[in-house]
């Protein structure tokens, strides 16, 4: 540390929380479920669409992990990472170890006192100091690959398999594969940021960074559906309610995923220039809903539920057969969509903007998605406009007890 003042400053040793009992900020240490909101923001709050800003501390603990049935947050920062070690204890160590950072730094703590010894680095990185936990949650995953490498072959699950290729896919290798995802969200992106950094500092001879990529939302009221890049509302149709997510996502089987659930992520790119020269005709005729108010064509209302085989005046079906919502509805299936934009400078090749969307999507079945994105394919007139360059699949476990560590049914 440079000067006297920054020296006090650490010797304080104030964990993020006290800093603000003291500082008085409301909101701080308040906690709720893992699995979501409870009091008033649950009254606030439908399923995932509508997000909100809060201060507030989201429990570690409970059936679930947080950060899927969670109301989305502003932020995202998502990291997938390559194992360097495969060595078993040496991996149950690092997820041990993850648990104890996680259950800190979703409470606004320091992930560990800091030193006193001035001549060594700190553990804690400590940009998150002074601030909130903003609501930050941390969701892991593993994918098939990560069960192979460690040799875990009875603990296989017949549907876990790589994604197959989809229609007009051009995947890139550096946003492919990979063998653990850390997915961190919160409603400040410093404090998502900081959370993935610190777990990836805290496993760094143990595994590699293979690629990431930081997401946000507009701020919310905790009402309003956010909007997507190309300025539509984005999320509109997801489970509401404990019933739907029990039905769409959290994986019931008896084994080591119980409570637990598949992330499907897709990296994809949206080209803004083609959107932007597109008229608003075209581009609702795209998704089948009005731009401004979010409704599905011939209602009014953004929630109004959508029959696919009604037919207008005219014979022909009120939305259109090639839209977005039509192919993604006539698959038959349902799953919950966690979605953020991202900006990423330029892209080199066409000097345009390298935007998009970190698509993240949870199903207790990773069917469900393949179903859906089969039915895009070819036919979705949304694939004018978007580039699928990335793509992923992880297991992410059920919720931690106090007392276990983070994928401990699987390491058992
Ligand atoms: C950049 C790519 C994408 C954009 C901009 C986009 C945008 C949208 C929008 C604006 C809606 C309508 C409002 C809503 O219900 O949320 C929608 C609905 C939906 N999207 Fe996407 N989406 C994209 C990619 C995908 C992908 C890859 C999938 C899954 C394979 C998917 C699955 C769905 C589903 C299931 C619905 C709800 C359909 C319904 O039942 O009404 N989307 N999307």
């Amino acid at each position: 540390m440079g000067n006297e003042n920054d020296k006090k400053w650490f010797e304080k040793k104030i964990s993020r929380r006290d800093f603000l009992k003291k500082a008085g900020i409301a909101g701080a240490g308040v906690a709720i479920g893992a699995s979501g909101a409870s009091g008033i923001l649950a009254k606030m709050i439908n399923g995932t669409s509508g997000q909100l800003v809060g201060n507030e501390e989201i429990s570690f603990y409970g059936e679930h992990q947080s950060g899927i049935s969670t109301p989305v947050q502003k932020n995202v920062y998502f990291a997938v990472l390559d194992l360097r070690s495969l060595e078993l204890e040496e991996i149950k160590q690092m997820f041990k170890d993850w648990t104890d950072y996680t259950e800190k730094l979703m409470s606004g703590e320091l992930v560990a006192p800091e030193l006193k010894n001035h001549l060594l680095p700190p553990i804690d990185t400590g940009e998150t100091v002074g601030l909130n936990p903003y609501r930050l949650t941390v969701t892991f995953g593993i994918s098939p690959a990560f069960l192979d490498k460690l040799k875990l072959d009875n603990k296989k699950l017949p549907e876990f398999k790589d994604l197959p290729h989809f229609p007009r896919d051009q995947i890139k290798d550096k946003y492919k594969g990979g063998d653990i995802c850390i997915q961190a969200c919160a409603d400040d992106a410093q404090v998502a940021f900081h959370a993935v950094r610190n777990l990836v500092r805290k496993g760094r001879s143990l595994i590699d960074l293979k690629w990431t990529q930081s997401g946000f939302l507009p701020i919310g009221n905790g009402k309003e559906t956010p909007r997507n890049l190309f300025g539509f509302k984005d999320g509109t149709e997801n489970p509401k309610n404990e019933n739907d997510f029990k039905n769409v996502v959290w994986y019931d089987k008896n084994n080591w995923l119980k409570n637990g659930t598949y992330l499907i992520v897709r990296r994809i790119q949206m080209h803004l220039e083609t959107w932007d020269r597109t008229n608003l005709q075209e581009q609702e005729n795209t998704f089948g809903r009005y731009k401004e108010s979010g409704a599905p064509f011939g209602e009014k209302d953004e929630f109004a539920t959508i029959d696919i085989e009604k037919k207008g005046s005219d014979g022909k079906p009120v939305i259109p057969i090639d839209s977005h919502v039509y192919l993604a509805k006539k698959a038959g299936t349902k799953i919950c969509r966690r979605a953020f934009s991202y900006s990423n400078g330029i892209d080199e090749i066409s000097g345009q903007f390298d935007a998009g969307l970190l698509f993240l999507c949870f199903q207790k079945d990773p069917e469900q998605f393949i179903k859906i994105q089969n039915s895009l394919g070819n036919e979705d007139k949304l694939n004018e406009y978007i580039t699928h360059v990335g793509t992923g699949i992880f297991a992410c476990f059920g919720g931690v007890k106090k007392g276990e560590y983070i994928g401990q049914k699987l390491f058992e």
